[in-house]
This record gives structure tokens, C-alpha cells and sequence, in this order.
């Protein structure tokens, strides 16, 4: 392998504990032990959890891409937090080139490290660990990717110092694009930007996959791709447990209160006794979820009382639009 790591210089940090996530592979239907670092800054995962874990909704969101396009040159994860997209992304696709970013710099030589530590037989000729804002380091180099996956946050962030902790329910852009107003009121402005930027870093025939909430009508996040010249091509939903809940319950009820909208959450043990935990299309847990909806704001009161919450996650795997309809699954209103 090609030693091309472009890290950013080794900031000091605390490496704070290792964990085994052989579970997550095991749960994937992948045959690999991994162990990795997570420091104070890098998203959290819970071995013990990892079917409510947004990287396995993208590891299966990985396996149905691999059945759209076979040979992937080159594989992008923009915001990889700790890496473990990156090693799930080597052994699925089996990319020639990988490259992991992300805006925070203290979570790229982790990112690195776990990476490198977990490569089996299977090595791309290519590694790059790039730091900077969205699709912006993969502009800069000219670098295209047939496989484009981010799962970013969505809360804008307020506070003082958003580099202090983990940086995943909260996100900090350097040039904020302008936003449609449906797309901010629905929480959707860094997934905005990232498909805009995105699409033009596509390769011929690339593939974009993006990991977003299902916290809103599907039909938000059809016209969020559409808006970027993106098609949808396929969609894989999980029946999530809410993590970070204080933080994220408390901001989608801020946003309802400020922009007048709802969000869709569940009571999660009525949820997973109503609807299957995955889903290959974006609307049938919905469906079976009607009769036990909760705003964000009486989810985030029922939260406090005790009750643990789920939402909808979607992989959503699209391509550049060619100038045709969406397929009839995509496109089919729920409300
Ligand atoms: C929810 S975590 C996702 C981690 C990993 N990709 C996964 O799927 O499990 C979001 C990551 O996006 C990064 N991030 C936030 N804003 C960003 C931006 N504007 N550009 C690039 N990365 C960003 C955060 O630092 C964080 O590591």
C-alpha cells in the first residue's frame, strides 16, 4: 500500500479507551474482529448496541450499494469520526483509494490509527486522511469518489467552543450556504450543503450515500436530493434508538417551536413491537408506526419521564440525476 496518509500534524490528545466492535461486523454479516480507539472527541458506539448504531445502518446501506457498483476506484467517508465507516467501507468495497475527512481535527489521527490497525488481507493502494469543511479537501485535490458517504449532524451549533467535545448531534460549517427555508426548518442545512458540494465530486456513475434522520414526510428529503441534481436510487431504513437524546430531543423541540413544524418520533418499545427493525424502502415502518407518532416536543417530555425514544434513520444511495423520474417507491408521498 501506497503510504500517502495526509494527516493533519498529531494533535496532543487522550487516547481515552479501546473497544472491541467485532459485534457490528458480526451484525452486518461481516467476518471480522475489530478493535478500535475513541478519544474525547470521536462519536461514540455501544458494542453492546450496534443494531441501534447509525454505522450499521451504513454498513447494510454499503452491502445494497456494492449490489448497484461492483468496482469501486475510489471510496469517500466525509466525517468519519472514529474510522469505523472506513473499515467497514475496505471490506465491503474493496476500494483502490479510501480517503476519511472530517472538520475536526483532533478525531483524524484516530480515524487513522483505527484504520490502519484493522487491515486485514484486504488493503486499498491508496489511504488519505484529509481535514477540512464538507466535500471542500476532496475539491481542493480534484478528487472524485465512486462512493460518497456522510452521516452528519444536524443541530446547528451555538455554543463557544464546538471543537471541545464530540462534535456529532451539533455542526459547525465555515461558509454557510444559503439554505432553502424548508430544508433549515426541517434541520437539513449541513445535508444541504453537503449534497451540492457532493454531486460535484461524484465520479462517472458515483454513487452518494448519505445516512439522515427520518424525522420528517420522505418526501423532505426526495426534494433535498432532487434540489442537488440527485436521484434516488435506493433506500435501507432503520428503526433507531434516539442517542444522545437530552441533546437531540431538545433540539428538533426547539426547531418546532421556532419554525412552527413536526418532527416524527416513537415510544421505542412500542415502536420495535410495531414496525421491523430494517426496512429496504423508506416507508413501510411508517406505515406501522402511525398509531404511536410523538412530536419531538412530546417525545423530549416523555424522554424526561423515563421512556426511551426511536426515530427513523435512512441510508439514502443516490446517483446524479440523468433528467428521469424518480422510480415510483421514492416518489410515493406518505403524508
Ligand atoms: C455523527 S458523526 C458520524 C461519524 C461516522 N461517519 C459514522 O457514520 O458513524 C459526524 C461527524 O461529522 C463531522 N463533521 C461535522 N461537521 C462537519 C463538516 N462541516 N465537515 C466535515 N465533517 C463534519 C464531526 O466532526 C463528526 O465526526
Amino acid at each position: 500500500m501506497e503510504p500517502s496518509h495526509a494527516a493533519p500534524e498529531h494533535p496532543s490528545q487522550r487516547l481515552t479507551r479501546e473497544i472491541d466492535i467485532t459485534s457490528l461486523f458480526a451484525e452486518s454479516g461481516l467476518r471480522k474482529r475489530a478493535n478500535v480507539m475513541l478519544n474525547d472527541n470521536t462519536y461514540e458506539i455501544d458494542p453492546s448496541d450496534v443494531k441501534n448504531s447509525w454505522t450499521y445502518l451504513a454498513f447494510m446501506g454499503f452491502k445494497a450499494a456494492r449490489e448497484e457498483k461492483a468496482d469501486v476506484g475510489t471510496f469517500v467517508s466525509v466525517g468519519t469520526g472514529p474510522g469505523i465507516d472506513g473499515i467497514g467501507a475496505n471490506e465491503i468495497f474493496r476500494p483502490r483509494s479510501l480517503v476519511l475527512t472530517d472538520i475536526h481535527k483532533k478525531v483524524l489521527p484516530v480515524a487513522e490509527m483505527n484504520f490502519l490497525n484493522n487491515l486485514g488481507r484486504v488493503k486499498p493502494d491508496v489511504f488519505r486522511v484529509l481535514h477540512g469543511n464538507l466535500c471542500e479537501p476532496l475539491a481542493g485535490r480534484g478528487i472524485k469518489a465512486d462512493i460518497l458517504y456522510a452521516n452528519l449532524p444536524n443541530l446547528p451549533f451555538h455554543g463557544r467552543d464546538i471543537f471541545g467535545g464530540i462534535n456529532t448531534a451539533s455542526f459547525f460549517s465555515e461558509r454557510p450556504a444559503k439554505v432553502p427555508r424548508e430544508f433549515r426548518e426541517r434541520l437539513l442545512a449541513l445535508q444541504h450543503a453537503f449534497l451540492l458540494g457532493g454531486q460535484k465530486q461524484l465520479a462517472d456513475g458515483g454513487l452518494l450515500l448519505l445516512n439522515v434522520g427520518g424525522r420528517m414526510p420522505f418526501r423532505v428529503i426526495e426534494r433535498l436530493f432532487e434540489s442537488a441534481g440527485l436521484s434516488i436510487l435506493r433506500i435501507v431504513t432503520l428503526l433507531k434508538l434516539q442517542s444522545e437524546a437530552d441533546v437531540i430531543l431538545k433540539g428538533y423541540s426547539d426547531a418546532e417551536k421556532k419554525y412552527g413544524v413536526e418532527f416524527d418520533f416513537y415510544p421505542y418499545d412500542e415502536a420495535v413491537r410495531s414496525a421491523p427493525k430494517l426496512a429496504f424502502d423508506a416507508h413501510s415502518q411508517r406505515a406501522a408506526l402511525g398509531h404511536c407518532r410523538l412530536s419531538a416536543t412530546d417525545a423530549y417530555g416523555a424522554w424526561k419521564r423515563g421512556a426511551k425514544i426511536a426515530h427513523l434513520a435512512h441510508l439514502v444511495i443516490a446517483e446524479k440525476s440523468r433528467g428521469k423520474a424518480l422510480p415510483p417507491f421514492a416518489s410515493r408521498a406518505i403524508r
